[in-house]
């Protein structure tokens, strides 16, 4: 199923490496992780930096976000009970190894444009095999996947809907209208609601919208920075509501998750 990002053409495994028939070769790193990115040109985007895979370890290890990975893994495994998920713009691997535990019969990939992010991911030493790859080309062959996962990220429809296999199912997920409120009622003087807009999907049909709504309580000011830092508030918050943060020892907020369930026209 993976594919050579040089010349398109099918990758095997060999020994400790993935090589292609023209020699282009991919090693295995010692975490057990492989990159396919070809270029590493300055300038190029790299995606997440090593302090945002950091948080987002510390929150989401922290299960604060498992009504997400509950509901994600109740709809899968009410239609699958074998197959293949790719989880596309994995970032550290929460979802992936999540899924790869609470769900046997499936083979679980995922991949991530940052490094530092699949480092960790692979780290989880989950059954989830991981990949630094850019979802704007995706090195696995057409039709590959029987579920696809793409939480909090960019899109790309048509790649997306390549790796599909026709009857597959694509869940995108997106932040409900009061996620994370709690928080932003401390950062800002008028918080504002988030608009829960589907993604830009014109190669698929959308089957099925579930909300999922929940509260957590954040126990140390420790875990509301990373939760924090791990969301793009932190960049475009006043210094004012990060002042006001920083005296807060423990938060309660609200999580809502939109789930957009996929179909391939
Ligand atoms: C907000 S994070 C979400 C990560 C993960 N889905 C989660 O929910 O924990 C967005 C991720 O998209 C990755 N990303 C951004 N652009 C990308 C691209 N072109 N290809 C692959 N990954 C990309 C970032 O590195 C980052 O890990
Ligand atoms: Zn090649």
């Amino acid at each position: 199923m993976l594919l050579c990002p040089v010349c398109n053409a099918p990758l095997e495994r060999v020994d400790n490496s993935y090589k292609c028939q023209s020699s282009h070769s991919f090693d295995i790193s010692k975490e057990g992780y492989v990159n396919l990115l070809t270029s590493s040109k300055a300038g190029d985007k790299t995606g997440d930096n090593k302090d945002m895979a950091k948080n987002r370890r510390k929150v989401l290890s922290a299960g604060y976000y498992e009504l997400l990975a509950c509901g994600l893994v109740e709809k899968i495994k009410s239609l699958y009970t074998n197959g293949e998920l790719l989880d596309i713009c994995c970032g550290e691997g929460y979802y992936s190894a999540f899924a790869a535990e609470k769900l046997p019969g499936i083979n679980v990939y995922g991949f991530d444009l940052s490094k530092e992010m699949i480092r960790l991911a692979a780290k989880r030493k989950s059954r989830a095999q991981f990949f630094v790859a850019n979802m704007k080309k995706i090195p696995f062959a057409d039709e590959s996947f029987d579920v696809v996962l793409h939480l909090f990220a960019p899109f790309n429809s048509a790649e997306f809907a390549r790796v599909l296999k026709k009857d597959g199912m694509l869940i995108s997920v997106v932040s409900g209208e009061r996620h994370l409120f709690g928080l932003k009622e401390v950062l800002y003087d008028n918080p504002y609601i988030n608009d829960e807009a589907p993604p830009d999907a014109p190669d698929f049909v959308l089957s099925e919208k579930i909300k999922l709504c929940g509260k957590i309580n954040i126990d140390s000011a420790e875990d509301i920075l990373s939760l924090l830092k791990m969301t793009p508030y932190y960049y475009h918050t006043p210094s004012s509501g990060l002042e006001r943060i920083e005296k807060y020892s423990s938060l309660e907020t609200e999580t809502e998750f939109v789930l957009f369930v996929y179909r391939k026209k």
